[in-house]
């Protein structure tokens, strides 16, 4: 029997984006060196002009609002607004003020991500977030960007799962100096990244804090649901706590949590193993385990306890519009389930608003809204009418399992 179950009010409703994945262009950026340096076969395209969302925006903002969403994840780029150290671009930092008032003009309400995996060349080139000092960088350029989320903004996320920032800072450096990465789950975080994170997020905190008392702050982790097969229950505690529960804690008493969730990982006495045979997969090749989304709230909550949650990531890479409504119905349905339970979950953020660059490819389409790699075209898909209508009725549909 399906029933429904009703949002309570002040729910964030939305689609998240980020600005490298969408903006095209991003010259200035480390990632964007990187897609062209030839050091992995893992890029296998340029993200190029991407969704050219840095001039269509208004577009892509109509639609949201017009389907129904209420509120928008955007991230505004580090790179476009300090293209060199100390060297701050006024046009960049009204680009983006624009699309806060914007989205404001729409009834969007904005959540704010400051930093989603880009960083300004300049500022890998220096080391990144392990040499010193980067912290006080990070605070430098938040306090340049504060125009933009002075007034307006309710919610901003300074850095977008962190522990993906840091692992990838070990696959690099695993790549670059000769190494194989493992063949299944992620290699570990690296430390020194990990605490300048933590270090940086705290300051950012402070700095947003500082300049806009009212904005309420948090950070954004990608969720490590395990699935632990028989003798594989310490090693999954293990992979969890070192990959994603360390960064949680690192949130203890910010006004909210984002969680990210789209997947589990299957542990084993010897570590992670492959997506089983026959196990239903989705275009990134991940197993298609809507129920990731419940477990990933569950955990966060009895890891921060007392810390509101925001869904700030969740979704479905698939070229079927139909498993995209039912991956969705389900990793709601759990979500409702988990509040019913007392999980305090304040919004739910789709990922993605649009098709978009996936860290080295287009092919992995999470968008509820198709975009035509030649003209741009903006194409909603069924899934977005559905997914944007919840934002009018305030009701989640659920599934009786
Ligand atoms: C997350 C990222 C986001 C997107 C999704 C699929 O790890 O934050 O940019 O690529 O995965």
């Amino acid at each position: 029997m399906d029933t429904s179950f009703t949002l309570p009010g002040g729910f964030l409703w939305g689609a998240s984006t980020s600005a490298h994945q969408t903006e095209g262009g991003n010259t200035h950026s480390d990632w964007w060196a990187f897609e062209h340096s030839g050091l992995t076969d893992r890029v296998e395209e340029p993200s190029g002009v991407a969704c050219d969302s840095y001039h269509r925006w208004p577009e892509d903002m109509d639609l949201l609002a017009g389907l129904g969403f209420t509120d928008y994840r955007f991230g505004i780029e580090w790179a476009r607004i300090e293209p060199a150290p100390g060297e701050f671009d006024a046009d960049a930092v009204a680009h983006y003020r624009r699309m806060v008032e914007g989205a404001r003009a729409r009834g969007l309400r904005p959540l704010v991500t400051l930093h989603h995996f880009t960083h300004p060349l300049w500022f890998a080139e220096r080391g990144g977030w392990a040499a010193k000092g980067s912290e006080d960088l990070f605070a430098r350029y938040v306090e340049a960007a504060a125009p933009v989320f002075a007034e307006g903004v309710d919610h901003v996320c300074t850095i977008n799962e962190p522990n993906m920032v840091a692992v990838m800072v070990t696959a690099l450096t695993t790549l670059t100096g000769g190494g194989t990465l493992p063949e299944h789950g992620m290699p570990l975080p690296d430390e020194a990244t990990a605490e300048a994170l933590a270090r940086a997020h705290r300051r950012a905190v402070d700095s947003v804090k500082s300049l806009a008392p009212h904005v309420r702050t948090g950070w954004s982790v990608a969720n490590q649901p395990c699935r632990a097969e028989p003798g594989g229950e310490q090693r999954a505690a293990d992979y969890r706590r070192t990959r994603e529960d360390v960064f949680l804690e690192a949130a203890h008493g910010d006004d909210w949590i984002g969680v990210q969730a789209y997947t589990r990982t299957r542990i084993g006495p010897a570590g992670p193993l492959p997506v089983p045979d026959g196990a239903e997969r989705t275009l990134t090749g991940w197993e298609y385990a809507p129920d990731a989304l419940a477990d990933a709230v569950r955990h966060t909550a009895a890891t921060v306890p007392g810390t509101p949650i925001v869904v700030t990531e969740n979704g479905i890479a698939t070229s079927d519009d139909e498993r995209r409504v039912a991956y969705t119905t389900e990793a709601l349905t759990g979500l409702a389930r988990a509040m019913a339970d007392g999980v305090d979950v304040r919004g739910y953020f789709h990922w993605s608003a649009l098709d978009n660059y996936e860290w080295g490819s287009f092919r992995p389409t999470f968008g509820l809204i198709a975009v035509d790699r030649d003209t741009f075209v903006r194409t909603p898909k069924p899934s977005a009418a559905w997914l944007g209508a919840i934002g009018r009725t305030r009701s989640l549909p659920t599934v009786t399992p």
